[in-house]
């Protein structure tokens, strides 16, 4: 069993079933209806079958389920925070039946795991939100989740365990508890005080575990969660490769680093106990609690949803049958004049206090700014500086809007020239023709197929963006719905901005370059924009130009200089 800390209920339950049985299991599953599992699911699956979640043998069913809303206690009396469901669709629930065994595959289709079925129940699950989370206000992210993400019918059972699911990153950091187990029994380590994160460290928390650590006379286990976080926080593989640099600055042979698939609920007071438990799973005997640990942040009204102390208070409550030792976080400071971190508590009146807010450190790492060595190594900045490059590193989309020869094409081939001759970056243009001819040419011009056709300019951009090259875009893209989509899908990636060529109809059709207003004019091509299909007018472009009053050159200098002005060009 375990090395010196029991699993939570006396024994480690690792759900997988042997080579042979699970072979067997997996011809038989041919006949078995599949439920594709979402990604949560995968995540809880696999502390289900590792036994992270020991004492649990598969997805909650109804009594467990209400005694773990209500209670946080299983039908059997024992301690559990947050409820562990498998929630599927209407359609799939309709058929099935009591006593019957469904395969569990990943979204390839790769049979995890089979589940015999002793429950299935509609959950009330705004309900669920208020007895267990103490709200239903949906900026509450597992609010949120129960209310449009998950599925309406709850299925519960044992699992059977057919093989972990694949992950192909980072795979020597990840560990099952009974493999966790063995290295602290390798080491020769008796005590592990483990520290849970979902974000970078920073100098104060590498000072504050390592005084935990001390003051219990512990080693030290980081065991940061890599499979659903907050919403919007630091993608992990840039925080594990950070995790990776900070661990050169522990001593030798006190730390060690795994990663937790756990998929957070962001569950405040009670998520904290599940994440004790877990840690006691993985054979620790004490472990770190913070300032609001497991917090979702703000409510609707800009207050938190939970006490900064109330994950420590219940912990306080429920710890001799946690069995695991709180230590409680101490915030911890810099003292200029010491050179030091210490805790807040023990500072000086006399002692010159450094201070960076997270907000301001994001603003630092976002304009590329100096980020002074007491707040963090300039390894985990490099690290941190690579995923979020300052804006004149990033990657944007120059899109060009309106009508058949206004000019966009002149226009973006100019800037296209001019930004090629700056060469910070890789460029593509998308015009209109080309995309037609490359991208869309089975589409016509129906409103139908030309959101399409600009929904494909976006994608692509969108990816151009993402990885750092400039697009410029130049289709009619007369409708502002769909403008708006691409705005949408682009800005969170990189730099996005709108040109509207707003060359007056009579001017493009004086021009006629190509012959096709006069064709429209005489009903030979029908639906063109400007004559009998519309062209909705920018409301908020970047910039706007007229090519009868600007020359293409000078038309290009000014999108120029609104780049530099925005800060994507120096
Ligand atoms: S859209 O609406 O954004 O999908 O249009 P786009 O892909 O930019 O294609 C515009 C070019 O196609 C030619 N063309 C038409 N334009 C508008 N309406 C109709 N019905 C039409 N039929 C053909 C026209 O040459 C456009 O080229 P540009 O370069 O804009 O003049």
């Amino acid at each position: 069993m375990g090395a010196f800390k029991e699993a939570h209920g006396g024994t480690l339950k690792e759900l997988y079933l042997s080579e042979r049985q699970a072979d067997e299991e997996k011809d038989r599953a041919k006949d078995y209806r599949s439920w594709d599992l979402t990604q949560r699911q995968l995540c809880d699956l696999d502390l289900l079958m590792n036994g992270a979640f020991s004492p649990l043998e598969g997805f909650l069913g109804r009594e467990d389920y209400e005694g773990v809303c209500d209670a946080m206690r299983l039908a059997e009396g024992m301690l559990w925070p947050l409820p562990i469901t498998l929630d599927v669709s209407e359609e799939f629930a309709e058929e099935l039946e009591e006593g019957e065994v469904i395969a569990l595959r990943d979204p390839e289709g790769v049979l995890i795991a089979t589940l015999e079925v002793t429950d299935i129940w509609t959950p009330d699950r705004m309900g669920e939100a208020e007895r267990v989370y103490g709200t239903s206000d949906d900026t509450h992210p597992a609010v949120a989740f129960l209310k449009y993400t998950s599925n309406p019918v709850y299925v519960g059972g044992k699992v059977r365990g057919v093989e972990p699911p694949t992950y192909y990153d980072f795979k020597l950091l990840r560990d099952t508890p009974s493999e966790l187990r063995g290295r602290f029994r390798k080491l020769g380590w008796r005590k592990v005080v483990a520290f849970q994160t979902r974000n970078p460290l920073h100098r104060a928390h590498q000072e504050l575990t390592f005084r935990a650590a001390r003051e219990v006379d512990a080693n030290l286990l980081i065991h940061p969660v890599v499979g659903m976080t907050k919403p919007g926080d630091i993608d992990h593989f840039t925080r594990v490769r950070c995790y990776e640099h900070i661990l050169e600055e522990y001593p030798e042979q006190t730390t060690q680093l795994s990663l937790l698939n756990l998929a957070m609920r962001m569950g405040g007071p009670r998520e904290t106990l599940l994440h004790a438990l877990i840690r006691k799973n993985y054979g620790c005997t004490h472990f770190i609690v913070g300032r609001d640990h497991a917090g979702p942040g703000n409510d609707k009204d800009g207050n938190p949803f939970y006490g900064p102390y109330e994950a420590q208070e219940l912990y306080k409550k429920h710890e001799e049958e946690l069995d695991i030792t709180m230590v409680p976080f101490k915030m911890m400071v810099y003292v200029e004049n010491k050179a030091e971190y210490v805790p807040a508590d023990e500072t000086e009146p006399t002692d010159t206090i450094l201070d960076l807010s997270g907000t301001e450190f994001r603003r630092r790492l976002r304009e590329g700014l100096d980020i002074p060595e007491w707040f963090s190594y300039p390894s985990v900045v490099n690290e941190l500086r690579k995923a979020h490059p300052p804006k004149h590193k990033q990657g944007f989309t120059v899109f060009f809007t309106g009508l058949s020869g206004s000019g966009k094409s002149t226009v973006a081939n100019a800037l296209m020239v001019k930004l090629l001759e700056e060469g910070s970056r890789p460029v593509t243009l998308l015009d209109g023709d080309i995309v037609r001819k490359n991208l869309s040419s089975e589409l016509t011009f129906s409103k139908e197929h030309r959101d399409l056709n600009i929904q494909r300019i976006g994608f692509v951009a969108s990816e151009i963006t993402k990885n750092g090259g400039i697009a410029i875009c130049a289709p009619i893209a007369p409708y502002a719905a769909t403008r708006r989509l691409v705005r949408e899908m682009i800005s969170p990636l990189g730099g996005f901005a709108e040109i509207y060529v707003s060359t007056p109809i009579e001017v493009c059709e004086k021009r006629d370059r190509k012959g096709l207003y006069a064709m429209a004019r005489a009903g030979k091509i029908k639906g063109f924009t400007g004559i009998d299909d519309p062209y909705e007018v920018p409301e908020n472009p970047e910039i706007v130009i007229d090519t009868g009053e600007l020359t293409a050159d000078l038309a290009a200098h000014r999108i120029l200089l609104m780049l530099e002005k925005l800060g994507y060009i120096r």
